[in-house]
């Protein structure tokens, strides 16, 4: 499963790519508010940092608007997705910006049919919202394992990047259901590391080797 950083804090996304756990980027309009930063501007740093799909969201809400918006964007470097919204005018972008060979992350999906038609429309990712439907109440998870069902039954080939990721379990159920990517805040994923053991171990073993009165250097 790809690990995407879910978040427009450049010194966040740099940390965890130091590690080799950036295999991409998303981004909102939410996030980018967040980041106090220009969208183009911290977009080119991002793609300048990570050489994953990063995704960046139109705002304009009609097809013509979205395609012009989702071209400029496309402009910032090679390995931009264009973020569309689940409507038809969203759909219309993605088949355009898809065929002319840019890729494109069809967001903001709550149901197996809408990711149905995101696929037909050529969608490289398909973003469904783990926590959002979790917050009224309905399995999230469920609806990445039904995606997966569906797009395994008749090969699409849209990945599907399961979003709004808030907590450590919900990426384990991710990766136990077959989610193609993951997109999950740094802290999130900052967190996958804790297990108490590991703690108990380390502290276990610095006593012991304490004990022995060795050095290695
Ligand atoms: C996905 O691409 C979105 O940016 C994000 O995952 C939404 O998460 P939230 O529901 O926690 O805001």
């Amino acid at each position: 499963m790809k690990f995407f950083v879910d978040t427009a804090d450049v010194p966040a996304i740099a940390e965890l790519n130091a590690l080799g756990m950036v295999d991409g980027v998303t981004t909102n309009p939410s996030l980018i508010l967040k980041s106090g930063r220009d969208i183009l501007e911290v977009t080119k740093e991002i793609c300048s940092i990570v050489s994953g799909p990063v995704s960046a969201e139109v705002v304009a809400l009609t097809a013509d608007e979205m395609i012009a918006e989702g071209r400029k964007l496309a402009e910032i470097a090679p390995n931009i997705t264009v973020k569309v919204p689940l409507t038809w005018d969203g759909l219309k972008t993605c088949k355009v910006l898809s065929d002319e060979g840019k890729m494109v992350n069809v967001t903001l999906c709550f149901s197996v049919n809408q990711a149905l038609l995101a696929a037909k429309a050529g969608a490289t990712f398909i973003s469904p919202f783990v926590g959002r439907l979790d917050d009224i109440n309905l399995d999230g998870m469920e609806l990445i394992s039904d995606i997966r069902q569906v797009y395994d039954n008749y090969g699409f080939d849209t990945q599907i990047l399961a979003a709004s990721i808030r907590t450590v379990n919900h990426v384990t159920q991710c990766a136990l259901v077959g989610a193609d990517v993951m997109t999950a805040p740094p802290s999130v994923i900052k967190s996958l590391i804790n297990h108490p053991l590991t703690d108990k171990g380390i502290d276990q073993f610095m006593k012991d080797w304490a004990k022995t009165g060795q050095k290695i250097l």
